[in-house]
């Protein structure tokens, strides 16, 4: 069984691809860059791009099940969905994961509506968002500072989003169902430098901002919070548009559920866990 994996170098990819590898399966990793994709010597790696359904075409051929983005260049939701799933029934995937983001394109409905066994993922904030956004103020002056410390998250360690992934591209059960996929517990901004100074051994602190002065700070400097990717907007409606989250987070966006470990059959990883993991990235 050969399982193509696309996003193979990404945060989740890298986890799945490994994932895959340990339980014995045979990966085929797609990439645009084959050269820097730095993929384990066991993999097959293919170049491919998802906005050129041909690439994908002949990344499918072989394959009978794929882990599939939702987004080609920028994270532009994919508008090549049909020929997408169209390519890879032809090809004779016959199971699909599809990894959901904040807004669905054209592949997440012609999956569903096509003959392929799918599973649509749909996790909430990764924990590895911690990395870009809190790596660079932590290494230099052990220093949070944003507005509404207490907001809660259910982050998600991302090698439970690939280990569900696996366990749906390579076990029966999971066609046509969505995952809401969450961490074990909703942490605030608070607790999660609490955890990274457990980890770090250092005294990192957490100061709160009032959205005033993070706004200022985010239009003067925009902070390379990983939502900026995908907020709307320049410098002002993004830092307004995180504001907004930030002040009123969503229910589902702070709400647990259990999916992961009723997938996998193992408790979800806590954000202590992956912070003990990454401590070094957070020491000067
Ligand atoms: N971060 C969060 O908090 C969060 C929360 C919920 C959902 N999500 C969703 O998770 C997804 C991002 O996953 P991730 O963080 O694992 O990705 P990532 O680390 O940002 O990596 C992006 C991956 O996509 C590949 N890629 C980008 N454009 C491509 C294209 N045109 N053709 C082929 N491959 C392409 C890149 O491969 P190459 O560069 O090697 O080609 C790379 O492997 C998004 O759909 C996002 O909406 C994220």
């Amino acid at each position: 069984m050969t399982i193509l994996v696309t996003g193979a170098t990404g945060t989740v990819g890298r986890h799945l691809v490994t994932a895959l590898l340990a339980a014995g399966h045979r990966v085929r990793a797609l990439t645009r860059h084959p050269a820097t994709a730095d993929l384990p010597d066991d993999v097959e790696v293919v170049r491919g791009d998802t906005t050129d359904v041909d690439s994908l075409a002949a990344a499918f051929t072989g394959a009978t099940a794929a882990h599939l983005i939702n987004f080609g260049h920028g994270y532009r939701p994919l508008d090549n969905g049909d020929q997408v799933a169209a390519a890879a029934v032809r090809a004779g995937v016959r199971r699909v994961t599809l990894l959901g983001g904040w807004a669905e394109g054209t592949l997440e409905p012609a999956v569903r509506s096509s003959d392929l066994e799918w599973t649509h993922l749909r996790p909430l904030e990764f924990m590895a968002n911690t990395l870009a956004d809190w790596g660079p103020p932590l290494r230099a002056d052990g220093v949070i500072r944003e507005p509404h410390g207490d907001r809660r998250s259910a982050c998600v360690h991302e090698a439970d989003i690939a280990a569900v992934a696996a366990t749906a591209l390579t076990t029966d059960g999971h066609a046509g169902q969505t995952y809401t996929l969450t961490g074990p517990e909703a942490v605030t901004p608070r607790d999660k430098v609490r955890h990274l100074a457990h980890a770090t051994g250092r005294d990192l602190r957490f100061e709160e901002l009032t959205p005033q002065q993070a706004r200022e700070l985010w239009t003067a400097d925009p902070p390379s919070l990983q939502i900026y990717r995908v907020a709307p907007g320049g410098p002002a409606e993004k830092a307004d548009f995180v504001l907004r989250l930030y002040a009123d987070t969503p229910e589902a966006g702070r709400t647990v559920t259990d999916a992961v470990q009723r997938v996998t059959g193992r408790p979800a990883r806590t954000f202590a866990t992956w912070a003990a993991e990454h401590a070094d990235a957070f020491r000067p």
